[in-house]
């Protein structure tokens, strides 16, 4: 068996292409001559690594990347971000082939929310409407009716009537803080995400203390107390916009540290401190998902056009849906 074949029957168990590659390979040629050859198109997330995200056709927040994805016209999507993004691609292209470089690259949030749970749930509210957060697996939007990023959450919301009650699923640091915008009474689902929950209210306090002239800047999927001291909540691209507009010299940002990238690209002259976290020993504030993708994972996965990711059609089908009406809704 060849080092390939052998890669290859690994590949679920590895959930990447695990081949040697020469030391001397220049992986931005190889990408570039890779996607011209094959008409694939790069998606990648403001969490990815620096080097993906530089060469990367598009970079952008989980809306921007849904629209984009569902506009393509390149025949493969090679989807530098977690595993839900990628699924929402293939549910938008379902005849395409959407690669993942690193099939494990998954989600907390997603995870906080295992579809037989939540179907339970589900059952015992039978007049509630579904508003999920994309950070869910198909089977989720399956049993959802609208879905929703946090940059569109709230006209999401504003848009139902406000006499049917509605289960907002999975975060509940972003459902209380659409309660809050909104005014709406929902049923909360439990869930959450480790990378924002790591964030250490009592350091950030003590470094907006130090830095007067800083602004505490945050994504909603924190908890409510950093939530409350912000100065301004939004999503990656929300966070990125308001760092280039506002007048203030400094930021201490709250969410993923991947997003200072850009946000350096994008405001050379403002100062980007990120939010501390809880424990001092770990990169909490990385989201370990995001950081599975590498270089050599994404130029493997275009070469060999694996590892790709599978939606039963049937599930498909269901999970276009409520993707389809946010799409709709956020035109
Ligand atoms: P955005 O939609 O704001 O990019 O957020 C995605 C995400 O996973 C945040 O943790
Ligand atoms: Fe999921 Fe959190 Fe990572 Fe975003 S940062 S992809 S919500 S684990």
């Amino acid at each position: 068996m060849t080092t390939i074949e052998k890669a290859k029957e690994k590949i679920q168990e590895n959930g990447f292409l695990d081949i040697e590659v020469s030391e001397k390979i220049d992986y931005v040629e190889e990408i570039n001559k890779l996607r011209k050859e094959k008409n694939a198109v790069i998606l990648a997330h403001y969490y990815q690594e620096d080097a993906i995200q530089d060469i990367a056709d598009f970079v952008g927040d989980s809306l921007a990347l849904a629209q984009k994805a569902a506009k393509t016209n390149a025949d493969i999507i090679v989807f530098a971000g977690v595993h839900f993004m990628a699924e929402t691609a293939k549910i938008l292209n379902p005849t395409k082939k959407v690669l993942l470089p690193d099939l494990k690259a998954g989600c907390s949030l997603a995870d906080s929310c295992p579809p037989a749970d939540f179907a339970a749930f589900k059952k015992q509210h039978p007049n509630h409407l579904v508003v999920s957060y994309v950070n869910t697996s198909a089977e989720i939007k399956a049993l959802t009716d609208i879905v929703c990023t946090s940059s569109n959450a709230e006209k999401i919301i504003n848009s139902i009537p406000k006499d049917q009650p509605i289960i907002f699923a999975p975060d509940k640091n972003l459902g209380s803080w659409l309660i809050k915008k909104t005014g709406r009474d929902m049923l909360l689902w439990d869930g959450a995400c480790m990378v924002h929950e790591a964030f250490s209210i009592e350091k950030i306090l003590n470094l907006y203390a130090e830095n007067p002239d800083a602004e505490i800047i945050a994504h909603p999927e924190s908890q409510d107390h950093l939530l409350k001291v912000a100065k301004y909540v939004g999503s990656t691209s929300g966070l990125l916009n308001y760092v280039k507009n506002s007048d203030a010299p400094k930021f201490i940002v709250a969410t993923e540290v991947g997003i200072l990238h850009k946000m350096r690209q994008e405001s050379p002259d403002k100062i980007l401190i990120p939010a501390p976290v809880d424990d001092d020993n770990c990169n909490c504030s990385e989201c370990f998902y995001m950081k599975m993708n590498t270089m050599k994972k994404l130029y493997l996965c275009l070469k060999y056009e694996l590892p790709f990711v599978e939606v039963d059609a049937e599930l498909s089908k269901k999970a276009l849906i409520p993707i389809e009406r946010m799409l709709e809704l956020s035109k």
